[in-house]
């Protein structure tokens, strides 16, 4: 697995570890609507940790970012069949905004997706999540589409991707 460190401040961003998972949910269920089962982070962490990253302060952890990776048509070339990451979620808690975590952790995950070689990375966001928007465009994804009525309380998402060349 490629492991990664890094270090923003006293912020420490990390590969997760089993351990994580319940603050990671605590992290999710704090700041996002969209939750999940425990089985749900196990499997991500199990089959892509190169990509489950965590923020900590002080041993607290505050931030995360998990991913997962399947094969399937390209958000760049037309009819291409290919290997792509999936950002399922990212979040840092409240008070630990605007520090330059969310960058490390999306810095983190492409680092970690590329080292299983895949060939695009991509996300759904909320097209009113206009901070979440311009740092995903701040570090080279771009909108492709548009997912009408994406979200359980009728919000659309826009599907943002980047494409790698190695
Ligand atoms: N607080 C913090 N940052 C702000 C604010 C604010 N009130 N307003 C604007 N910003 C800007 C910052 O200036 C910064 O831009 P810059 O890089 O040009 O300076 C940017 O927002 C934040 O950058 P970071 O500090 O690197 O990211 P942060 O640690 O704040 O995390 C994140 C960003 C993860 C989107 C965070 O806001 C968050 O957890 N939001 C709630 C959950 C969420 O919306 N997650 C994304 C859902 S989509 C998905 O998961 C695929
Ligand atoms: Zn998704």
């Amino acid at each position: 697995m490629q492991i990664i460190s890094s270090s923003i401040g006293n912020y420490i961003i990390r590969n997760c570890k089993n351990d994580d998972l319940s603050s990671v949910i605590d992290v999710n269920v704090n700041t996002l609507p969209e939750n999940y089962t425990n089985y749900f982070y196990e499997t991500l962490l199990t089959e892509l940790p190169e990509a489950f990253l965590v923020a900590e302060i002080s041993d607290k952890c505050v931030g995360y970012i998990m991913c997962t990776m399947e094969y399937g048509f390209s958000n760049f070339k037309k009819l291409g069949f290919v290997k792509k990451g999936h950002v399922v979620s990212i979040a840092v808690l409240e008070n630990h905004r605007g520090r330059g975590i969310g960058t490390a952790l999306i810095t983190g995950a492409l680092f970690g997706i590329k080292s299983k070689k895949c060939d695009e990375l991509y996300l759904e966001v909320r097209c009113s999540n206009e901070i979440a928007v311009k740092l995903y465009e701040k570090l080279g994804f771009v909108v492709k589409n548009m997912l009408k009525t994406y979200y359980k309380d009728g919000e659309d998402a826009y599907l943002m991707a980047i494409e790698f060349n190695y």
